[in-house]
């Protein structure tokens, strides 16, 4: 047994790193599907069938527990996969929610009805599906009343970054910026709603400036996974070797992986 990670590439990293360092016990068998990235331009139910392939895979590597640390894959693959009925004991979860309960102060598992929360404009940064399934703002509509939220689909930015060019990617998470600003001249706080946008967290602040706070998914989602293995502890398990599984080469994805965290990642073919 050990704790599935997911990502169309890089960006669930950002998560894996984060779990890591939150839970150093538990063992993590990471899947980056580098060979189909970037997922965000992609149709739902194309981005479904490639989920659903990883997952499976995950399962057979002898995960109990898989996290989506894919905000498309989320929106467009989660609900479906779950009310398909995943494998007797397995579960798999999305990114969403943990950062929702962050941006509406709620407990983790509070059902009582939505209500006023501290927020009332933010701005939201996803890829394009994401963006397009509106998935966020029905997770949000759940827990909380009276937020507007303004999207921006950072179209390129995933390109950029699986390609390694951050120059590029700066420019581009910068006219985003610009964009969103000109339909929200002033949102109160921001969403990094992929994945993969933690790598160029400064960016997005600089770009939005200092007062607006910034909300990425990697600590807060860490935090939801240890409150879930504390709950659940037959859902980890020591039994498996941790290894990180591509289906891009291996060699290449080490290089970037190992680039951004700042500590050696060796990748294997999936
Ligand atoms: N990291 C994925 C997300 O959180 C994204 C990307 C993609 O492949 O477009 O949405």
């Amino acid at each position: 047994m050990a704790v599935g990670v997911f990502d169309s590439g890089l960006g669930g990293l950002t998560v894996f790193d984060a779990a890591t360092k939150r839970l150093p016990d538990v063992p993590f068998v990471y899947y980056g599907d580098n060979a189909h990235a970037p997922y965000g331009v992609r149709d739902a139910q194309d981005v479904f069938e490639l989920t659903e392939q990883a997952v499976n895979r995950l399962w057979d590597h002898g995960c109990n527990l898989v996290i989506l640390a894919c905000n498309t894959a989320s929106a467009a693959a989660l609900r479906r996969l779950q009310e398909a009925g995943v494998p007797e004991g397995k579960r798999v979860l999305g990114v969403f929610v943990p950062l929702i309960e962050a941006l509406t102060e709620r407990e983790w598992g509070d059902n009582s009805p939505p209500r006023e929360v501290a927020v009332r404009d933010v701005a939201l940064f996803a890829t394009p599906a994401t963006v397009a399934s509106r998935a966020f703002q029905r997770e949000l509509a759940f827990r909380a009343i009276g937020v507007d939220v303004e999207a921006q689909a950072c179209g390129g930015v995933v390109d950029a970054i699986e390609d390694g060019d951050m120059i590029l990617a700066e420019a581009l998470v910068r006219s985003h910026v610009d964009a969103l600003k000109r339909k929200m001249p002033n949102p109160e706080a921001a969403i990094l709603g992929c994945t993969h946008y933690p790598l160029m967290e400064n960016i997005f602040q600089d770009a939005l400036g200092g007062d607006v706070k910034v909300f990425s998914q990697a600590n807060l989602v860490a935090d939801s996974l240890a409150d879930y293995l504390e709950r659940r502890p037959e859902m980890r398990g020591p039994d498996v070797e941790p290894v990180m599984l591509t289906t891009g080469d291996p060699q290449r994805v080490s290089d970037k992986a190992t680039q951004f965290l700042r500590r050696k990642i060796e990748f294997i073919a999936a």
